[in-house]
């Protein structure tokens, strides 16, 4: 398989020159797009979208006919995981993700094992090839997976929570436990990540969403620690090119020397740090993905445009910079707005030829 043909995402990640500075948005393909809710309705629900590769590929290639991204995500969810793993997944109306058999007690929890991925989440693998297929070599692909923590919060809490009570109990209270469902979790996610890379992902990404709601030494023990264990266990290659890892910790504006520590080659930024000065903790190390207020797209056209441009500023020149939101599209988001933002992007870096 040939690099694609824009490969400037990929090469940002790799710290290597490029042109101008790429972008992509975390939850691109979603229900700001009409065109989404619309496959969406047509699919019955987001799970139906989810398993079916067709209708994954048509919203996964929707907001690159919108905007010139410099990345495809592919469109999944990441408890796709502990779905496999017999916890039952389901949405309720206006409620967020569920599980039908949440992990709370010792039973369940040595129960648990890493899914037999070509099966049981074989719907991912082959909308990964499906999207690959349409891509025809555009742009590269992002395959991901939450965190072994994140996860974790998810498969305990039995769903969303404000407080992280039943995980945070289990955390103090039987901390062996929880380590026995991370290891198993963390065995599973590279599994996952490294069957997506076999089907053709390009580059990966670790999503730790809640990874900053740990004490400072909890965040290194439950989090930081089975993030570096997937890590270690990634394939990094495939098909002759590099496959490079990116690790978002939101909330972990405090820890990026150590996630620049677990061998990864890029760190996601929240937009609750200034980008210069985590440049300068670890930019020589790992590139830096991010990392504007996912509201400033709420703002006039030339709130966004000035919003870019401070960002691209605090990086400064050289390679190494993704741009991206510090997390997901809002889903009231106007998408003028973020035609608005891609556009910025590569006009304003274009200038600082980087
Ligand atoms: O970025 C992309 O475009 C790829 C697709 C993607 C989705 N979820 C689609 C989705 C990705 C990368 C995710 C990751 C994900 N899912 C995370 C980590 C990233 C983050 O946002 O912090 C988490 C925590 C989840 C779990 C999850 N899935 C939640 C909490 C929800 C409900 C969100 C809400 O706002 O209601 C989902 C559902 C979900 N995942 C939607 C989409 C487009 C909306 C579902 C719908 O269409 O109704």
């Amino acid at each position: 398989m040939p690099r694609p043909q824009n490969d400037t995402f990929l090469r940002a990640l790799l710290r290597q020159p490029t042109d101008y500075t790429p972008i992509w948005i975390m939850r691109q393909a979603g229900r700001y797009l009409p065109e989404y809710n619309a496959t969406r309705s047509h699919a019955g629900s987001f799970l139906a979208l989810c398993k079916n590769p067709n209708l994954a590929t048509e919203v996964t290639m929707q907001p690159l006919a919108r905007f010139p991204l410099d990345a495809a995500i592919l469109f999944s969810d990441i408890l796709t995981v502990p779905d496999a793993m017999g916890l039952g997944l389901y949405f309720a109306e206006g409620e967020g993700p569920k599980f039908a058999r949440p992990v709370r007690d010792e039973a369940a929890i040595k129960a648990l094992h890493v899914p037999d991925i070509a099966s049981e989440l074989k719907y991912v693998t082959d909308a990964v090839e499906q999207i690959r297929k349409t891509l025809n070599n555009s742009v590269p692909l992002i395959g991901f997976s939450g965190s072994p923590f994140t996860l974790a919060c998810y498969m305990i809490e039995g769903g969303g929570s404000d407080d992280f009570r039943l995980i945070k109990s289990m955390l103090y209270k039987r901390p062996d436990l929880l380590h026995r469902l991370l290891e198993t979790t963390a065995q599973a996610v590279a599994a996952y990540l490294n069957a997506q890379i076999e089907a053709g992902v390009q580059a990966v990404m670790l999503f730790d969403t809640w990874g900053g709601a740990l004490s400072h030494r909890a965040y290194r023990e439950f989090s930081l620690r089975y993030m570096e264990q997937v890590v270690s266990n990634l394939k990094r290659e495939h098909d002759g090119e590099k496959v490079p890892v990116i690790a978002f910790t939101k909330g972990g504006g405090l820890w990026l020397e150590s996630i620049a520590d677990i061998g990864v080659d890029a760190i996601g930024l929240d937009w609750t740090i200034d980008i210069n000065a985590a440049r300068s903790r670890v930019g020589n190390r790992v590139a830096l993905q991010g990392n504007m207020d996912p509201m400033t797209l709420f703002g006039s056209k030339e709130a966004i445009r000035a919003e870019a441009k401070a960002i691209l500023n605090a990086f400064g020149s050289g390679s190494g910079h993704v741009f991206n939101l510090g997390h997901g599209v809002s889903q009231h988001t106007p998408p003028e707005s973020v035609a608005e933002l891609v556009a910025a992007v590569h006009e304003l870096s274009r200038k600082n030829s980087r």
